[in-house]
């Protein structure tokens, strides 16, 4: 079960960047507009599947991560040790962020609000997601792709 949910949690990162950046490319026109339903579409599918990424990511954190569950026994040591911290602190904390993020940036109401909120909130979503992802030349760093 583990391998199976950290290979769908490292290939849902791939969707769920790609559909970032579409959900940012499709709100930037309407910046000073309303977000038509068109336009929203993409910032919908990015929120989707970064839900299921976050239960993919809260399953591994809690159950089965043979670091996390470690690192939890002993959180005064975990914090004091960058490789633990970064898995059982940064990279959730950021992430979780990240889904509020691109929650707050969603328009809602059937394209009521103008397109400038999501842009910054989709993009800022974005950002955090680039930034705590464990990228293969970073110390915690993980494959770009996992078969
Ligand atoms: C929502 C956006 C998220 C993205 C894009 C993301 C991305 C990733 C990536 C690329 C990996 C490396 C997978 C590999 O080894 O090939 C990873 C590992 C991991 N993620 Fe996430 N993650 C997200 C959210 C979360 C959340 C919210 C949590 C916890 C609550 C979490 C917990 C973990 C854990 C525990 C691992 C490592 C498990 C292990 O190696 O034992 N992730 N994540």
């Amino acid at each position: 079960m583990y391998p199976v949910i950290l290979t769908i949690h490292s290939f849902l990162r791939w969707m769920v960047i790609l559909l970032g950046i579409w959900a940012v490319v499709s709100v930037l026109p309407s910046r000073q507009a309303a977000v038509s339903r068109a336009a929203a579409l993409p910032g919908l599918l990015f929120s989707m599947v970064l839900d299921i990424q976050l239960l993919a990511g809260l399953l591994l954190y809690v159950v089965l991560s043979p670091i996390t569950v470690a690192a939890m026994q002993d959180m005064a040591g975990t914090m004091k040790n960058g490789g633990w911290r970064y898995w059982t602190v940064e990279h959730p904390a950021l992430m979780i962020l990240a889904v509020a993020f691109a929650h707050i940036g969603r328009p809602r109401g059937a394209g009521a609000a103008p397109g400038k909120r999501a842009v910054i909130w989709y993009g800022l979503a974005l950002l955090a997601i680039l930034l705590a992802t464990p990228w293969p030349f970073m110390p915690q760093g993980r494959p770009w792709v996992r078969w």
